[in-house]
């Protein structure tokens, strides 16, 4: 076996079940919905809400962190609150939704032969002998919504219903409320509906150097390295890609006996994860594109995430000198970069401009392309610089 990990301390806290006590750039979304139930819970009335966005926009973490608060945060009017969370993909009937929320309030009831209506009734028994305010999580609620629930609006009228003091968190990715029945749309008016946008680069980069603080050795990953890897994961705003690429990336630098990860590290992790480069790919790029990509992985190999464009140009000259090819010029140069990028090969940081900027490749390990490449440009040739 391994000696103790060089890089993790505690590898738990990046998966995807655990909860962390901070949710960076959505602190604003979770004091608003923890106001907006105390509010109403404390005057003994129960609120709903409808929350959506985007895979890995953090709904998930975010109503089960507002739960857990709610949970501890002592009584609210006479009552203390309780929290379910019930996941319904793959159980997207209200029957097999009950039977969760049954054994979740420790009634158990053989899952045959009740009506959802029975169901209710034993549910109601289970919640009276412990008076709360009780607090449903249906995450993943999409196709329960639209196999036309009657549950949500029963839950949702707790009250007129005789079910004492039900609230309904509904967590879907897309816009549940054109979906909802008109009964239960009166329950998720403006104010009760909560859209998270996708996490743009920046707010990635915090996620994961506050993940990584949680699960790694201070010093063993570099902020510029996780902007990396945000970089990677910013077009869906995917805070669960992102973090299954420094995980990923993590372990490729144990692998290789590193005790940072870094950015080669990266490239490896995600290749591995989302291998989007083939050689059938590569075999279709220009010969120009080819002497750009080549002059790039060696830069990367030696560099790090991303190299200046002017750095960059000048590796390929090199490159070219070496091959015995033709010089290129400036605007040839640019126009194979910007071909590069559009294919998805290279990203071009937006924050430069013309000759300043960065210019980065996460697709493939650079150390894997360099022998792809090399291999088609001439093989020892180039490699003998
Ligand atoms: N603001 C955040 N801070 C820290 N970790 C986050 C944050 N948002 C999401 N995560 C993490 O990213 C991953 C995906 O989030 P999740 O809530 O499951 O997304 P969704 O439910 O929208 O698909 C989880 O591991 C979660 O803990
Ligand atoms: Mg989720």
């Amino acid at each position: 076996m391994s000696p103790a990990s060089q890089i993790f301390t505690a590898e738990e806290t990046l998966d995807p079940s655990y909860l962390p006590a901070r949710l960076v750039h959505r602190e604003a979304e979770l004091a608003l919905l923890a106001r907006r139930f105390r509010a109403a819970l404390s005057k003994g009335l129960p609120y709903h809400c409808l929350v959506t966005g985007g895979v890995g926009s953090g709904k998930t973490a975010l109503v089960r962190r507002l739960a857990t608060d709610l949970d501890r945060g002592g009584r609210l009017g006479d009552l203390a609150v309780r929290s379910i969370y019930v996941n319904c993909w793959r159980r997207a009937s209200d029957r097999t939704v009950m039977l969760d929320l049954l054994r979740l309030v420790h009634v158990s009831l053989p899952d045959r032969g009740y009506s959802l209506s029975e169901m209710l009734d034993v549910f109601e028994q289970g919640i009276r002998r412990t008076p709360q305010h009780l607090l449903i999580l249906l995450d993943e609620a999409a196709a329960l919504v639209r196999q036309d629930t009657k549950l949500v609006y029963l839950l949702s009228r707790s009250r007129e219903v005789e079910l004492g003091s039900i609230s309904l968190v509904l967590v879907a990715a897309q816009d549940l409320f054109p979906y909802l029945d008109p009964a239960s749309r009166s329950s998720f008016g403006v104010t009760h509906r909560l859209a998270l946008s996708p996490y743009d680069r920046e707010a990635l980069t915090d996620i994961l150097e506050e993940r990584a603080k949680l699960a790694m050795r201070p010093g063993s990953v570099d902020r510029d390295v996780l902007e990396q890897i945000a970089r990677i994961a910013a077009p869906n705003g995917d805070a669960r890609f992102a973090l299954e690429i420094l995980a990923g990336a993590a372990h490729a630098a144990e692998d290789s006996g590193s005790d940072s990860v870094l950015a080669e590290h990266v490239r490896r992790a995600k290749g591995s994860l989302l291998p989007t480069v083939t050689e059938e790919h590569l075999g279709a790029l220009s010969t120009n594109q080819l002497g750009v990509l080549l002059a790039l992985s060696r830069s990367l190999k030696r560099r790090g995430a991303s190299v200046p464009s002017q750095k960059l140009r000048a590796a390929h000259a090199a490159l070219v000198e070496e091959l015995g090819a033709a010089p290129m010029s400036r605007t040839t140069f640019w126009r194979t970069l910007k071909e590069l990028e559009r294919d998805g090969l290279v990203t071009l940081d937006a924050a430069g401009t013309g000759e300043s900027s960065q210019v980065g490749m996460d697709e493939l390990p650079a150390s894997l392309l360099t022998t792809l490449l090399e291999e088609r440009t001439g093989g020892a040739r180039a490699r003998k610089g």
